[in-house]
């Protein structure tokens, strides 16, 4: 009696247990200056902040939420006076799978997408974002180098991320429940725009559809400029 009480205890334990501690944190790469949390993304005025340099860093709670911000610099060899930046954010859950791999599930209707190409589009072009993914396995070691706690995440395929440090424990995030259910209009405040539905951003597979079409809908590029200009503060190009 008393040794299957302990069992069912163990077992329990074990259950809540999915979700490995030696995640938990704000992990950044090595610039440590493209940081999730407010500081990148404030969904409350749909605005991005550009960081002082580029970089990723990911998030992950102790009972399996997580948050990813990107800030990319795309090269552009053949027109160096175009070049391409793009930013990113989202949430959503986690879980470590029997095999070591990590299943990350953003809320679909929550990541957004700031996408600058000066040469192509006259501004920055704001849409949603939702990609899944997968992380065949990682590793959290201290770094010999720099002596910092230090996590390797293996893509898909078997090929490393660049390393990420830790940058904070707790980790900064925004809330992990949904933000920006698609059915929600904008909230108020005096620098939002109550003409603008959220629902009505498209994913940003459509903006690249676009641009292989020459602008063939400019006009919804114009529109998107306008939200930006109505929301404030948002920047145009980031180089
Ligand atoms: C681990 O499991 C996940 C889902 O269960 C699967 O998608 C992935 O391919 C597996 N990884 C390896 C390395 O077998
Ligand atoms: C988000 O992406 C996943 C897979 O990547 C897809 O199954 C899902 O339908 C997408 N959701 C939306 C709202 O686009
Ligand atoms: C490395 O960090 C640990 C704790 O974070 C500290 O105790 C140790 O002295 C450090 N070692 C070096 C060589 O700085
Ligand atoms: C990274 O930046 C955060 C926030 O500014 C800071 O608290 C932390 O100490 C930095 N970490 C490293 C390793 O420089």
């Amino acid at each position: 009696m008393v040794s299957s009480i302990a069992l069912l205890l163990s077992a329990g334990l074990a259950a809540a247990q999915t979700f490995p501690v030696d995640l938990v944190g704000t992990w950044s790469s090595k610039s440590n200056a493209t940081l999730t949390g407010s500081g990148f993304y404030d969904p409350v005025n749909e605005k991005f902040t550009e960081p002082s340099l580029t970089g990723i860093s990911y998030s992950f709670t102790s009972d399996g939420h997580y948050e990813e911000a990107y800030y990319r610099a795309i090269a552009n060899p053949s027109s160096p006076e175009c070049p391409q930046g793009i930013m990113q954010w989202q949430h959503g859950s986690f879980s470590k799978q029997a095999n070591g791999s990590l299943v990350m599930t953003p809320i679909a209707v929550d990541g957004r997408q700031l996408y600058s190409d000066p040469c192509a589009y006259k501004t920055a072009i704001y849409t949603r974002y939702n990609a899944s993914e997968m992380f065949d396995r990682y590793t959290v070691s201290t770094d010999s180098y720099n002596n910092k706690t230090r996590l390797d995440l293996y893509q898909f395929d078997g090929s490393p991320m660049m390393p990420l440090y830790l940058a904070m424990s707790p980790p900064e995030m925004l809330p992990t429940s949904t933000l920006n259910p698609l059915t929600t209009s904008t909230p108020g405040g005096a620098k939002s725009t109550s003409k603008v539905k959220r629902s009505e951003l498209p994913l940003n597979h459509n903006v690249f559809e676009k641009r292989t079409v020459q602008m063939q809908r400019a006009d919804s590029v114009w529109w998107f400029g306008m939200f930006l200009t109505a929301s404030g503060g948002v920047l145009y190009y980031f180089f």
